[in-house]
């Protein structure tokens, strides 16, 4: 008899044990995490119901989700039905991403501010069936409660489709994996010195001549003089922009494209060189780095152009923000320009830069009369900027922080943390990296380690809206490359920007098998140097 009970004590016992033991691990960590005695079965015989009829596209989205996760697929329904459900509701005391999950033996229950909230209580469903034991009954998972919410309410990727060009399945790709961190912004970066990517129907030579070039420099720039000799480019068709947009929307991600100007702009000169100060002839750019052929800002027809263009754009995109570059734009050609001479005599302005600022405020300024913000890279404070405009830091923070200290919204995108064309660790060539960005290494505990909130008083940090990886593709030429330059440090970058006042890295490191899991079980090809021990 002691035997006997001793026995089933060390059962019970192991089983307390393992249940208490259990924990979840989630990437972005979750504000609250409490594990609850017992376990849910998912099973052939869960439901996936929802109250709410705007709940309905996210219910039948992730159960598709769970079965790739469980190896079966959820019914779902608009009703209460069966004894295993998943319950979707909306909850309008809750912030428009503000979640609850709950997980008891009898049924699982996601509430939300808004389907987006509960699109993320789903994300965080699915890393949790990712780790749960599974058989042939179903995925076991643990009783927990999880109360979350992010930290910064803009959290972005940027894809540079422009220097090499993806199809639109990979695009969606992206987009799938930007979901999966519960990142809500997807910046497209559209126009380029290297092609010109979107199709508009009023100038239809932009996708002949701004969309090719003649041949692409092979190796390093300023290291290489050889070329490839092969012509390259593409352009998204508006069918195919408005597709991507639905699919990104149908994951509750804003897209907003980028349309570069003055500078980043040799494509459309190319294919109209009026548009520029020395009226060409010009050649869609064959290699990287920086050209001196900018739009001309003395032209009324520059500007025509570019209302046009962006008329087209504003009917394709729905986002609130329009970026419209302004980075890197040498004043060399300004300079010998008579029509921006003159500009600049005739509106009183002090210089090139002031002209920089005189071109960007009056595309701003249109664009806010048709209801849109602009976002623009730091270089458009050097003339002045409104208080409407939106930075984006990526020449370190030194930007940012200037912008929030003029009471300017601010996100944080610096290269120092957030260049994700960078090498991933300090020894790329004894660990076998691709040709990458030499500037810095930038390992995922540097992504990790961004501080948005570094040098500025309470009351500026109010302006930091939030961050965003950049994924310039000079060197990448494939979508495999994409993923492998962005997995694993879009991890760190989502939990920065959803988790700011919680990051830990240890702690990272280890919830990050989970979601290595979902990486594998969607052949994701992500880096390997973390999984390593490069941390
Ligand atoms: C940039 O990296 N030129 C914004
Ligand atoms: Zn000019």
């Amino acid at each position: 008899m002691k035997k006997i009970l001793t026995v089933l004590f060390v059962i019970v016992g192991v089983a307390i044990g393992v249940a208490q033991n259990r924990t979840v691990s989630i990437i972005p960590r979750p504000a609250v995490v409490e594990m609850q005695e017992g376990e849910f079965l998912l099973s052939a015989k869960t439901i996936i119901c929802y109250g709410d009829k705007s709940l309905a596209p996210t219910a039948a989205f992730y159960a598709d989700e769970l079965a790739k996760a469980c190896g079966r697929r959820p019914k779902v329904s608009s009703r209460r039905v069966g004894k295993s459900n998943v319950v979707l509701t909306l909850d309008s005391t809750m912030k428009e991403e503000q979640y609850a999950l709950q997980i008891a033996p009898s049924q699982i229950d996601v509430s939300g501010g808004s389907p987006k909230a509960v699109f993320y209580g789903l994300q965080s469903l699915r890393q949790i069936a990712a780790d749960a034991p599974t058989s042939k009954a179903g995925c076991l998972l643990p009783a927990v409660k999880i109360a979350d919410e992010p930290f910064f309410g803009y959290r972005g990727a940027m894809l540079d489709v422009c220097r090499h060009i993806f199809t639109v399945e990979e695009v969606k790709r992206y987009i799938d994996i930007l979901a999966l961190h519960k990142i809500n912004r997807f910046h497209w970066h559209l126009t380029e010195d290297q092609g010109w990517r979107i199709e508009i129907k009023r100038y239809p030579e932009l996708s002949k001549i701004g969309a090719m070039r003649k041949e692409t420099l092979v190796g390093r720039y300023r290291h290489s003089d050889t070329y490839d000799g092969t012509p390259y480019g593409g352009i998204f068709t508006q069918d195919e922009v408005r597709e991507v947009v639905r699919y990104a929307t149908e994951r509750y991600i804003e897209v907003i494209p980028e349309i570069e100007m003055p500078g980043h702009a040799v494509a459309a000169l190319a294919t109209y060189p009026h548009l520029g100060c020395s009226g060409g002839p010009y050649d869609v750019r064959t290699t990287w780095g920086i050209s001196k052929e900018v739009f001309c800002a003395g032209k009324e027809t520059t500007f025509e152009f570019i209302e046009n263009v962006l008329s087209e754009v504003l009917d394709l995109f729905p986002s609130k923000y329009i970026h419209i570059g302004g980075d890197e734009c040498p004043k060399d050609a300004w300079k010998l320009c008579k029509a921006c001479q003159k500009r600049i005599a005739d509106e009183g302005l002090k210089d090139e830069h002031q002209l920089q600022s005189y071109f960007m405020q009056r595309i701003e300024k249109w664009l806010n009369e048709r209801g849109r913000a602009i976002i623009g890279w730091d270089e458009i404070l050097q003339g002045g900027i409104t208080q409407s405009a939106t930075i984006m830091s990526w020449r370190g923070k030194k930007g940012g922080i200037a912008a929030a200290k003029l009471g300017n919204d601010v996100i944080m995108s610096p290269n120092t943390h957030c260049y994700i064309d960078y090498y991933q660790t300090e020894s790329p060539a004894e660990n076998g990296e691709p040709l990458a960005n030499g500037r810095r290494p930038l390992p995922i505990s540097r992504v990790y380690a961004l501080d948005p909130y570094e040098g500025l008083t309470e009351t500026e940090c109010a302006y930091i809206k939030g961050v965003q990886v950049n994924l310039w593709t000079e060197y990448i030429s494939t979508f495999e490359h994409v993923q492998h330059m962005l997995l694993p440090r879009l991890a760190a970058l989502a939990e920065v920007g959803w988790a700011y006042n919680r990051k830990d890295y240890d702690d990272f490191c280890a919830r990050i098998n989970t979601l290595r899991k979902i990486y594998d079980a969607e052949s994701y090809n992500y880096a390997p140097y973390l999984f390593n021990g490069i941390k």
